[in-house]
């Protein structure tokens, strides 16, 4: 059996409960919360589990082959140094800290004690999967040229009334920003993923709060990265915009051309572009039942490949990358200029 442990079981955490225990040979171990409400709830559900209050007593468990981390964001460095100090491997939620110093660490703790940390980059199976896992395979293979461009668009129309929301994700302290922590790190991802590449260069970007003024993290970011390839990527999120809600992807070669749009319907969601005889085809793709993605879930690849003894593709030092980018976006928009990342 492969036994996990879950902190945090809030919104997302009775997600990767659900998911982790539809999975063959997995088992719900340990459970933490400090809230007995929300442990009792899922005692009975997941009754092979332990319940814990303090996650440190579960992370004393020897038998767990996986801690998942899914507290507020600014826990998520202590709990993970704490889980893999205890010996364990560790997903933990994004972002992966609230700071590139806290990742860093994690990152350096994961290596010294030779565990597996991966971050839950699950907007490559959920959302846009398996249509992004087509689109890479189409960049593997050459198919679009030499890749220049990724234009990603993630707006909602709303994520939180537009007075008096109460939510640790409203808390700076909490959270440490809004849209662009808490949305970047997943559309990051999939930009640099998609193009196979880790190394930003510079980024340049603003973030805005213009419809949750109550609260004082930013609600919209936009920003133009550039990574080491002279791949270019611009970006946008909002948590609240007075636009229609966009979920796109669209990635430019010098061969062609492709689009995600993940609000049409499965199966019609990506058309490709090029050029024949020099007249632009538009060419729309049903894809099939096809299995385009190695895994059918995030929690499945973490399983599956920890248990042929190899990292996720979702490891904390693309994460760490990621987390990079997004401190100096803000850091870009405190004080209007481009930010030099530049390789160490
Ligand atoms: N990957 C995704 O698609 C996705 C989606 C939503 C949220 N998230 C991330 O997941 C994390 C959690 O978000 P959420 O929306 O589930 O939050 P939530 O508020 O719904 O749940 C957090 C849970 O943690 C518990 N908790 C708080 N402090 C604790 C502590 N010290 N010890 C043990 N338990 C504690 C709370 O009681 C609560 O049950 C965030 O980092 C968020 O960014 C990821």
């Amino acid at each position: 059996m492969f036994n996990v442990g879950i902190i945090g079981l809030g919104y997302v955490g009775e997600i990767h409960l659900r998911k982790f225990s539809g999975l063959p040979h997995v088992k719900i171990a340990a459970l933490a919360d400090t809230d007995p409400q929300r442990l009792s709830h899922f005692s009975s559900k997941y009754s092979d589990a332990k319940l814990f209050i303090d996650y440190s007593t579960l992370c004393a468990e020897e038998s767990l082959q996986l801690v998942v981390i899914c507290l507020p964001n600014h826990l998520h460095a202590e709990a993970c140094l704490a889980a893999l100090n205890a010996g364990h491997h560790v997903l933990c939620e994004k972002p992966m800290a609230i700071s590139v110093s806290s990742a860093e660490k994690m990152v350096a703790t994961a290596i010294a004690k030779n565990r597996f940390l991966s971050v839950a980059m699950n907007f490559r199976w959920d959302f846009f999967g398996p249509d992004v896992f087509y689109v890479k395979k189409l960049i593997q293979d050459n198919e679009l040229g030499k890749i220049y461009y990724v234009r990603i668009q993630c707006l909602r129309r709303v994520t939180f009334p537009v007075s008096g929301a109460q939510r640790w994700n409203l808390s700076k302290e909490k959270s440490s920003g809004g849209a662009l922590i808490d949305l970047g790190p997943h559309m990051l991802d999939l930009g640099m993923w998609l193009v196979d590449n880790y190394e930003p260069l510079s980024v340049t970007g603003t973030v805005h709060n213009g419809l949750i003024q109550y609260a004082p993290v930013d609600d919209f970011a936009s920003g133009l990265i550039a990574l080491k390839t002279g791949v270019a990527i611009q970006l946008e999120v909002a948590w609240s915009c007075h636009n229609e809600p966009l979920w796109q992807i669209s990635v430019w070669g010098e061969k062609g051309g492709v689009m995600i749009n993940a609000l049409e319907s499965e199966g019609q969601r990506v058309v490709r572009y090029s050029h024949e005889g020099g007249e632009p085809v538009r060419l729309p793709i049903t894809l099939n039942a096809e299995k385009w993605a190695e895994d059918d879930s995030l929690q499945a690849h973490v399983v599956n490949r920890m248990t042929t003894g190899n990292a996720a593709d979702c490891s904390a030092d693309k994460a760490l990358e990621v987390m990079r980018v997004i401190e100096a976006w803000y850091a870009s928009s405190d004080s209007q200029t481009s930010q030099l990342l530049g390789r160490r």
